[in-house]
C-alpha cells in the first residue's frame, strides 16, 4: 500500500495539483458528491496553534464527506506534554482515516508522516500553509477562469508560511509569483529554489524584491498576509510598512486584479480596510474555498492511498 501526504505545496504534481482544484470546483457544485469516509470514519485534526478557518473547515468538510471529525488541542493532548511524535502517529493511524496538524515544526509534521500509514496534512506550520494556496488558488481560477501564465503578487513579511507556500503553490500552477518584502526578511533561499525548479516545468517563474511597487505591477493578483504570524507574537512590524496593501499599491496591479487574505487581517497594517472590503477583494469567496479545497484534497489523498 502507498499513502499519499500533503506537507507542502509541491508534495502535488501539477497535474496533481490541477486534479485537486477540478475536484474541488466539482463539490462546490454539488456539496455531498463525495462519501469516501461514509462508515463513518474518523479524521484527527490536531491544533497547536489557534485557528478559526481551519477548525471550521476540516471540521464541516469531514462531516461532508460522511465522516466524523476529531478535534485535538495541544493543550488537551499528550501531545502538548511532550509525548514523542512518532507514538503519536502510531496510535492515531490505527483508529483514524487520515491525520490534519497544525503545528509549528515542518520536520514534527514529516515525522508523524514517516510514521503513519494514513494521509497526513499541513494545516499550517511555520514554514507552509499549503490548503490555504489550494483555496486560494481555486479563488482565482473562479474570479480569472485560469491560472497559468496570471502574475500573483505578495507584498508583506517574505519570510513566513503563506510566501513560501505562494512561491510553491504558485509555480505549481504555472504562475508567475511575485514576492515584494524587505531585505531582511527574504523567503527561505531552498524554498525559492524548489519553486523555480517547478516553474521551470510549468512556465511560471518566481521573483524577489525589495520594491513593493516593482512586485504588483500589472499582477494579476495580490496577496498579503499578517506581519506577525502565530509564534511570533510581540515581535516589532513596522519594518513592512512599505510593503502595505493600500489602495495606492493596489492601483499599480493590472485592472481588474483581485486581492488576496487568508485571514485573520489587521486592517491598518498589512492590508487597509479600503482594500480588503473594497470591491476586488474576493476574500470572502476564499475563506469559503478552504472547505471545498480541503475536501477535495482529502477524497484525493484517500484515493490514492489505497
Ligand atoms: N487562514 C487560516 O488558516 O485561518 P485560521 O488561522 O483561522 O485557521
Ligand atoms: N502567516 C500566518 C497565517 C495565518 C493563517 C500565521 O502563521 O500566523
Amino acid at each position: 500500500m502507498t499513502v499519499r501526504h500533503f506537507l507542502a505545496d509541491d508534495d502535488l504534481s501539477p497535474a496533481e495539483q490541477a486534479e485537486v482544484l477540478a475536484l474541488a470546483a466539482r463539490l462546490k457544485q454539488d456539496r455531498f458528491a463525495e462519501k469516501p469516509l461514509a462508515g463513518p470514519r474518523t479524521v484527527a485534526l490536531l491544533f497547536d496553534k489557534p485557528s478559526t478557518r481551519t477548525r471550521v473547515s476540516f471540521s464541516v468538510g469531514v462531516a461532508d464527506l460522511g465522516g466524523v471529525p476529531l478535534v485535538v488541542d495541544a493543550a488537551g493532548s499528550q501531545l502538548g506534554r511532550g509525548e514523542p511524535v512518532a507514538d503519536t502517529a502510531r496510535v492515531l493511524e490505527r483508529q483514524v482515516a487520515a491525520i490534519v496538524w497544525r503545528t509549528f515544526s515542518q520536520d514534527s509534521l514529516a515525522e508523524m508522516a514517516a510514521n503513519s500509514r494514513v494521509p497526513v496534512v499541513n494545516s499550517l506550520t511555520d514554514l507552509y500553509h499549503p490548503c490555504q494556496i489550494l483555496a486560494d488558488l481555486q479563488t482565482v481560477a473562479e474570479h480569472k477562469g485560469t491560472l497559468a501564465g496570471l502574475t500573483l503578487a505578495y507584498v508583506g513579511d517574505g519570510a513566513n508560511n503563506m510566501a513560501h507556500s505562494y512561491a510553491l503553490g504558485g509555480a505549481t500552477a504555472g504562475m508567475h509569483v511575485r514576492i515584494g518584502t524587505p531585505a531582511s526578511d527574504l523567503p527561505d533561499p531552498g524554498v525559492v529554489a524548489r519553486a523555480r525548479a517547478v516553474a521551470a516545468t510549468t512556465g511560471g517563474s518566481v521573483t524577489v524584491t525589495s520594491n513593493a511597487a516593482e512586485a504588483v505591477a500589472g499582477a494579476d493578483v495580490v496577496a498579503t498576509d499578517t506581519w506577525v504570524s502565530m509564534g511570533q507574537e510581540g515581535q516589532e512590524d513596522e519594518r513592512f510598512r512599505p510593503f502595505s496593501l493600500t489602495s495606492a499599491l493596489l492601483a499599480r496591479a493590472a485592472p481588474g486584479a483581485v486581492v488576496l487574505h487568508c485571514l485573520p487581517a489587521y486592517r491598518g497594517k498589512e492590508i487597509d480596510a479600503d482594500v480588503i472590503d473594497g470591491p476586488q477583494s474576493v476574500v470572502w469567496d476564499e475563506a469559503e474555498n478552504r472547505l471545498h479545497a480541503q475536501k477535495a484534497l482529502l477524497v484525493w489523498l484517500l484515493e490514492k492511498s489505497r
